[in-house]
């Protein structure tokens, strides 16, 4: 069964369809809402290994020809360089401002691909089609895209939403459970920013999630996107209220940073250490109970996560290190630090005024 959440965003909104078989299913879906029966898709090396030739085939069966560019996988591929390959690619193929090119990847090719569509021609359009489960929850909807430049990490880029969304759960199968893990770092980051019912939900039903089965997985992601859906709705270029999607995120990417994007930590890693580390700032200022950072860490053990900054393989840099890679988050307003902080499960709010003390004890683990 293929559900539907809309993205309510007047001239620029659009359906995320999620469900499993929507690869085969791929013509059918895009061809309605194209000028010419041909698409540009833009992949990397192992989803191309796995999935290209079924994207391939589900088009043809709807009537659409394409043509694909694949580039290497990894964090790396989200750069200058990618992105003028990209562009030039699309430039070489001739692609008009009304044609359309697929994302056909994780969130690093949703996030470049979006981007060289949001400058290519001043816009051009693009479907999102998100095979790792961070991007299908996450950063397949909502419309941000970019690149990380030496400086950090998605420090240029644009909001441009994608024409539709074709989240096809059935290939989260063929995620290295790792990934799949990473990725449920973003899952939970809905339940503990803004509805507890969904965190009780996910610390019944998690577990077998992760084994595989398939209507969990599709009712998890069809949540996550509802979520992002409201807020996006709500805020779409991240003036108040979507600054929450961030929950976990300020530590997180520092945590990136000083890992140097590297497999040592991965983003979703990254995040779910971030939200621990979020609740734990959260109790250390009196916000929420001191059982509230315990629940969260018993959770995302119990699903074989990082959720301790010793989790992370190798040294890491002190936290006033730490600090300083925080500062240089987009987050940061005034030269202050934003946090997304909690006054319990389900219950985050935006904070601007954070005793620097405060992170530096929370990041020393006292
Ligand atoms: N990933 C956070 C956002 O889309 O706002």
């Amino acid at each position: 069964m293929t559900e539907t959440v809309h993205v309510d965003l007047g001239d620029r909104a659009y359906d995320v369809r999620i469900g499993a078989g929507l690869i085969a299913r791929a013509g059918a879906e895009i061809a309605p809402l194209l000028k010419r029966p041909r698409v540009w898709i833009v992949t990397e090396e192992t989803v191309a290994g796995l999935h290209l030739a079924a994207l391939e085939a589900g088009l043809r069966a709807g009537g659409v020809d394409s043509a694909a560019l694949i580039l290497p996988p990894g964090e790396a591929t989200k750069s200058w360089p990618h992105l003028i390959r990209v562009v030039e690619w699309l430039l070489d193929q001739k692609v008009e401002r009304r044609d359309m090119v697929l994302a056909f990847g994780g969130g690093v090719i949703g996030d470049l691909v979006g981007f060289a569509c949001a400058i290519l021609r001043r816009g051009v359009r693009f479907v999102q089609v998100p095979t790792s489960l961070l991007a299908q929850v996450d950063s397949s909807v909502g419309g941000k895209t970019g690149i990380n430049t030496g400086h950090g990490k998605n420090l240029v880029g644009a909001f441009h939403q994608p024409s539709l969304v074709l989240a096809d759960v059935g290939v989260l199968g063929s995620l290295p459970a790792r990934d799949f893990r990473a990725g449920y770092g973003e899952v939970v980051k809905y339940g503990l920013l803004g509805d507890a019912g969904f965190f009780d939900w996910l610390e019944t039903n998690a577990p077998a999630m992760a084994k595989g089965d398939l209507a969990l997985r599709a009712q998890a992601v069809r949540h996550s996107v509802q979520m992002k859906a409201d807020i996006v709705v709500r805020d779409e270029t991240e003036q108040g209220d979507r600054a929450l999607l961030n929950l976990g995120h300020t530590f997180g990417h520092a945590l990136e940073a000083a890992t140097g994007f590297s497999d040592r930590l991965l983003h979703g890693e990254g995040v779910a250490i971030g939200c621990a580390l979020a609740f734990g700032l959260s109790a250390r200022l009196g916000l929420c109970s001191q059982e509230d950072p315990s629940r969260v860490r018993a959770h995302l053990a119990d699903m074989g996560m990082m959720r301790d900054l010793s989790d992370v393989p190798g040294d890491l840099p002190g936290a006033d290190r730490l600090l300083a890679l925080m500062a240089q988050d987009k987050k940061v307003v005034d030269g202050q630090l934003r946090f997304i902080l909690a006054r319990g499960i389900g219950e985050a709010f935006v904070a601007a005024d954070v005793p620097v003390e405060a992170v530096q004890a929370v990041l020393q683990g006292r």
